[in-house]
């Protein structure tokens, strides 16, 4: 009869050839509507019309953007029923964090990428605003670089995420909880890190070099070749901005309330 170790040696054997398999076959390409759509909800206005007419060029784009957009909004016992509606009462900087998260979460099986978002929103919206406003205290050049920076810097965490589900290691011994931004066990238990996945993809998706040096690097900012500053923001942002539910939010734990009205009204982040 296996031990509770050789189980666990076992599963993560497999998790280790889950994550090189996810490498080696590559990574699709982001929603093409992303691209416009990053750019349409930086704008001083948004349109919302050009919006919706974007998503609608994906519906099953759009659906997912829907659902995630919902469900932030039932933790404050709302719901929005068009993907209008979802702009409107989440505002542009909420709804453009939910346009990104659910591009990059488009990995592994499709049933779970809804799953992937939520695992993952309520950590990096937090980091987004956080790297915001540290990045104007700081006189870093771009706030919304580092905003995106915030926002993405533990991608890595999802391929990672996909193979601990499927090989049912999501709890137990060393349940994400306990694994997740721990980079030791995680080379131990998937044989690379959320860091180096992480890196990886930004390369994949060709994000620029600073925001490829950030996700790389936002446990040890100083490797960062290209850009230390941002490199800094994010790991200041992680270890000095306020300890919100990382242990939830890599549970996949539904939260109770909406936890970003702790932090500012939603959507005015960007009229100030
Ligand atoms: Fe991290
Ligand atoms: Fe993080």
């Amino acid at each position: 009869m296996a031990t509770k170790s050789q189980f666990a040696r076992e599963t993560a054997g497999l998790c280790r050839t889950r994550v090189a398999s996810i490498v080696s076959r590559g990574l699709d390409p982001l929603p093409p509507c992303v691209f416009a759509l990053d750019v349409l909800l930086n704008a001083p206005v948004v349109d919302l019309t050009k919006v919706t007419s974007a998503l609608s060029s994906d519906p099953g784009f759009s659906r997912r953007v829907l659902r995630l957009s919902d469900e932030i909004l039932s933790a404050s016992d709302e719901s929005a029923d068009s993907t209008e509606d979802a702009l409107i009462q989440l505002g542009p900087y909420l709804f453009h964090a939910v346009v990104l998260l659910c591009a990059v979460t488009e990995i592994g099986e499709e049933a779970s990428r809804d799953e992937n978002a939520a695992a993952i929103w309520l950590h990096s919206v937090e980091m987004a605003i956080l790297s915001e406003q540290i990045a104007e205290q700081s006189a870093y050049p771009s706030r919304g670089t580092a905003c995106v920076a915030g926002l993405l810097h533990d991608i890595g965490y999802l391929p990672l995420l996909v193979a601990a589900r499927e090989q049912g290691y999501l709890g137990g011994e060393l349940g994400a909880a306990e694994w997740r931004d721990d980079v030791a066990l995680e080379r131990e238990m998937f044989g690379v890190d959320h860091c180096q996945v992480g890196a990886w993809m930004a390369k994949s998706w060709k994000f620029s070099p600073s925001l490829i040096d950030a996700v790389s690097h936002h446990h040890d900012p100083s490797k960062a070749g290209v850009d230390s500053h941002l490199a800094e923001i994010v790991f200041a942002a992680e270890h000095h901005g306020p300890a919100l539910s990382r242990r939830e939010t890599a549970e996949g734990s539904r939260v109770t309330r909406n936890p970003l009205a702790d932090i500012l009204p939603c959507g005015k982040l960007a009229e100030a």
